[in-house]
């Protein structure tokens, strides 16, 4: 089989630099070179994009924009070229690119944009689409469409930037307190917080509005946040489940790379039954969105056995024990394997 030249993407413009760094680190190191031509490019926080040829170290510690192999690149939308055009002096340079690998999160490398131009240049990449992408990037408009198809979502108001507080204050008091304010295009916990009284809703609003013009207000939900790891298209590989134990408030940022107060159990501390019914709706949920390639979907478990549908991570963190990969490997797929299935689903070999 002939040797495919897969873009590895890292970094990115969005909050979740940091969380991307981490995750390509783990993923180049774990792509197999007799298998594939690595082309490795780093996205700069201010959005500069660079061809890199050092080594893993200095992704992880983010010095690889130091790099003196660094070399000011990008992605022509003409489907002539198909390929990574990089700048050397005043002559331009084209390597084919027979895959993108998108290790980005959040922002511009999750939200669908970097997909429209990945469709527009007619190179194949890895994940969702552009349209499903937005759609799970997006709090409000995903729930809206997974509670149209039935399933289970919290109560919650969207307010935009500049519009009327009042209405908004008044009708989130109904929801009831506590409530989860959160950016409607974020990740990693960014921008969200939990409230308890009128004073912190309009602190959390005002701050949630610091990250997006859009922000969800949502009613608290109780129980635990089970995950679901989904790879593959018409006939995927589901995972096994996950749960996140929490000690107290909420699985914020610091929480989300430190598990200082919290655990993680795989497989969650759940039934058989209920596991296959997470499952099931994890799975209406990849399908009602659009989703292709992988996504990871989190649901939270009430006590009164009410699957809630909390969101879709469609580039989720990716390190040798993030969620998504470890969920797999307990259902028995090596890292390096997700990464061939990956792959090979983006090029259309399976
Ligand atoms: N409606 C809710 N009820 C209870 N906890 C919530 C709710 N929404 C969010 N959380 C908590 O906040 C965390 C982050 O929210 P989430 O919507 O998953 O944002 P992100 O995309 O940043 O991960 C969740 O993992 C969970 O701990
Ligand atoms: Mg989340």
């Amino acid at each position: 089989m002939e040797k495919k030249t897969v873009a590895v993407l890292f970094g990115g413009c969005s909050g979740e630099y940091e969380v991307s760094l981490s995750s390509a680190a783990a993923v180049i190191g774990h792509l197999d070179i007799e298998k594939y031509n690595l082309v490795l490019i780093g996205i700069t926080q201010e959005g500069s994009w660079l061809r890199y040829s050092g080594n893993l170290e200095d992704i992880r510690n983010d010095r690889w924009h130091a790099h003196p192999s660094c070399i000011p690149s990008f992605f022509s939308p003409s489907r002539e070229i198909k390929g990574l055009i990089e700048l050397v002096h005043t002559e331009y340079h084209v390597t084919p690119i027979d895959v993108v690998l998108p290790v980005l999160h959040g922002k511009y490398g999750e939200d669908g944009t970097l997909q429209g131009l990945l469709e527009l240049a007619g190179i194949p990449f890895v994940g969702c689409d552009m349209l499903s992408s937005a759609l799970c990037m997006d709090k409000e408009l995903a729930h809206t469409l997974v509670q149209a198809a039935g399933m289970d979502t919290p109560r919650s108001l969207t307010v935009y930037r500049g519009g009327s507080m009042e209405k908004v204050l008044a009708a989130a008091e109904e929801l009831g307190f506590p409530l989860f304010v959160k950016p409607a295009r974020s990740g990693s916990s960014l921008g969200i917080t939990k409230v308890h009284d009128m004073k912190e809703l309009a602190a959390g609003t005002a701050f949630a509005f610091t990250h997006d013009s859009k922000v969800v207000i949502e009613q608290n939900i109780n129980g635990f946040e089970v995950g679901c790891a989904i790879l593959g298209n018409s006939d995927p590989i589901i995972g096994a489940i996950d749960e996140i134990e929490l000690e107290g408030g909420f699985f914020d940022y610091s929480e989300k790379y430190s598990l200082h107060s919290s655990k993680i159990h795989l497989p969650a501390r759940i039934d058989k039954d209920t596991a296959n019914k997470v499952k099931e709706t994890a799975l209406a949920i990849y399908k009602t969105l659009g989703c292709s390639g992988f996504a990871r979907i989190d649901m939270f478990l009430t006590p009164d056995g009410r699957i809630v549908f909390n969101e879709v991570n469609t580039i989720p963190g990716f390190t040798s024990n993030s969620r998504y990969p470890s969920m797999l490997q307990a259902s028995g797929l090596t890292y390096a394997d997700i990464l061939d299935q990956l792959l090979q689903l983006a090029v259309g070999e399976v």
